[in-house]
């Protein structure tokens, strides 16, 4: 009788891995037929569920060009790139200690935004209120990381992203700033409103298939690097916004949410001049040394 015959199917393919692999890919793909093969197990899956599967997955990759990212979309939504935030954020919770939490990045960072000027408007022109965002860049002792990073994204005030736009918009509502001697950190941008994650192709069909909704809660998100440090990915989320509690991609933390205060039209703490409502939102990163 022949080995597949004769063997439990999951520990022939496993008997398969050569000896001379890589250790952790060993350690990785051997995980990854055990449990794809329990799940099969687990709901007796059909031929045509399978079928179905691939297709989907076929549909994901698909729906992928340099603007869009829908295989990041489907691990964002299943909680995956959070779990993995959350384990390495464990992983490394010594070295971490003290350090504000990170989030998920998501799939519309564009590296190489442009170098702007402390105080710069980068919500000019944009739909949106004008929200000011101050706060400084420490390490865990408190002392002032100058001349640090702060590498920021949104969607407009309709929560619409850059490269979600139509044609080629180029860069909007991003920009990298670098603290000052005293690491403080100041910028012009909007106020984040709560937008629906892109559901127009197969992982917005998954969610309506779940029973879910797409949203996620108002949030401006951060890289915050400097040499010698940790780098970290984050966002800000608004108090006031909906969803907090049922973001789409599973990534807020109590941490990170951050009052806007509403202010009428006036002077602002850089002495600029508004003609309509503003708001204004402090936060203090702290960054743990590199290991
Ligand atoms: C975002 O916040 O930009 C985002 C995160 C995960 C999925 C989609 C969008
Ligand atoms: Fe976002």
């Amino acid at each position: 009788m022949s080995q597949h015959q004769t063997q439990d199917i999951t520990q022939a393919v496993l008997d398969r891995l050569s000896a001379d692999a890589d250790p952790r890919f060993k350690q990785i793909i051997s995980a990854v037929v055990r449990h794809m093969h329990a799940l099969a197990r687990e709901v007796d899956l059909k031929p045509e569920e399978w079928m179905a599967a691939i297709q989907f997955l076929t549909r994901v990759g698909q729906t992928c060009d340099d603007k869009r990212q829908e295989f990041i979309l489907l691990s964002d939504t299943l909680g995956l790139s959070m779990l993995v935030v959350q384990l390495d954020q464990a992983r490394r919770s010594r070295d971490l200690k003290g350090a504000t939490e990170a989030t998920v990045q998501g799939p519309f960072y564009w590296e190489n935004a442009p170098v702007l000027p402390l105080g710069s408007d980068i919500g000019k022109g944009m739909a949106g209120e004008p929200a000011y965002y101050a706060g400084k860049v420490t390490d865990a002792a408190g002392k002032p990381i100058a001349n640090c990073c702060v590498d920021v994204w949104s969607g407009d005030g309709e929560g619409v992203y850059d490269m979600q736009k139509e044609g080629d918009a180029g860069m909007q509502l991003r920009a990298r700033f670098h603290t000052d001697a005293q690491g403080r950190y100041h910028f012009w941008s909007i106020k984040p409103t709560f937008y629906p994650v892109p559901d127009d192709g197969p992982v917005g069909a998954m969610l309506r298939a779940m029973g879910r909704h797409p949203n996620r809660p108002g949030h401006i998100h951060m890289k915050v690097y400097a040499d010698g440090f940790a780098p970290l990915t984050t966002h800000l989320f608004a108090a006031d916004s909906p969803y907090l509690d049922s973001d789409a991609v599973f990534g807020v933390r109590d941490s990170l949410i951050v009052h806007y205060e509403k202010h009428a039209p006036g002077k602002a703490p850089d002495g600029r001049a508004l003609d309509k409502p503003w708001h204004s939102a402090a936060y203090d990163f702290v960054l743990a040394q590199a290991k």
